[in-house]
């Protein structure tokens, strides 16, 4: 019981997908807005369900300092976890099933899936459909241990300020950075324009699931798992000041994709028996037999 109070103080959400309910709260898809119930309801964040939702964001920024990146970094990044096939993966992150919400929550795969085949409608090319399949295969990180605000939340730099931009940005006083002066000015440890790819983001699934895949996938490809939550430029064009043009130019895929994951949810399961075959020769034309986590 002792552990099941300390698990719910860790991990206030009653799954991910609470955060990711929160986002479509926060940025309602334009063409159902008109369908949309009461949004100020909906944001309220004093009743008990948004209130754990408040709370993840609390443990989130006050955690997500530029000294535990780099340690998850180090622990994570040396791949040395386990070895699996891809569909092995799939059914390994399927374990992550919310069994404390009573709603019509589709498991991870299915999530997947409906991004992915959303892309494949729209004719957008092979890679990207795959992108779609494997977004949020870095969820993982739940089933190796990892608290819920390491794993999900809208991913920011660490190592300079905190944009006010930031969902619960308030939430960032309690961080031991905040009061850091080598890490609390506009640029901290960084230079105007330096790139994206030299700036340390905040630890979490995309960034996990970008170098599990780095070596597989196109750039644009990347790009997208890498910033898929990364809200805060994406939507809010906060950091723009640490991105070199191409950069900019690389954004405009992972603007592109956010709908398709934002958007694509319904409670129709797709039907995997029917597309398993086409997705099983996409996998086997860009990734390898085994992927090591
Ligand atoms: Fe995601
Ligand atoms: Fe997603």
């Amino acid at each position: 019981m002792k552990e099941a109070i300390k698990s719910t103080q860790e991990n206030p959400l009653n799954s991910l997908d609470q955060w990711e309910d929160d986002l479509l709260a926060r940025y309602p898809d334009p063409k159902a807005i008109s369908q949309e119930k009461d949004t100020a309801a909906f944001r309220n964040y004093e009743t008990p369900e948004k209130a754990s939702v408040k709370e993840f964001y609390r443990l989130q920024h006050l955690n997500q300092t530029y000294d535990f990146v780099q340690q998850k970094r180090a622990e994570y990044l040396k791949f040395d976890k386990m070895e699996m096939s891809v569909w092995e993966a799939f059914d390994f992150l399927n374990q992550l099933v919310d069994d404390s919400d009573p709603d019509t929550d589709l498991d991870q795969l299915q999530h997947l899936l409906q991004t992915s085949e959303a892309i494949r409608s729209e004719g957008h090319p092979d890679w990207m459909v795959l992108t779609g399949l494997f977004h949020d295969m870095g969820k993982v990180l739940c089933l190796f241990g990892e608290p819920q605000w390491a794993v999900v939340g809208d991913s920011y730099p660490v190592g300079c300020a905190y944009a006010d931009k930031i969902v619960f940005s308030e939430f960032f006083a309690e961080n031991p950075d905040f009061k850091n002066p080598l890490y609390n000015t506009k640029y901290g440890i960084y230079e105007p324009g330096c790139g994206l790819d030299n700036v340390t983001m905040t630890w979490g699934h995309d960034e996990y699931v970008y170098h599990l895949l780095k070596d597989y996938l196109p750039e644009q490809a990347l790009y997208m798992l890498r910033y898929h939550s990364f809200y805060p430029q994406h939507r809010e064009n906060a950091y723009a000041h640490l991105m070199t043009s191409h950069d900019k130019e690389m954004f405009k895929w992972v603007d592109l994709f956010n709908p398709f994951d934002l958007y694509s949810k319904s409670a129709v399961p797709p039907d995997w028996k029917a597309l398993k075959p086409y997705y099983e020769d996409l996998v086997a034309k860009y990734l390898p037999a085994k992927l090591r986590f």
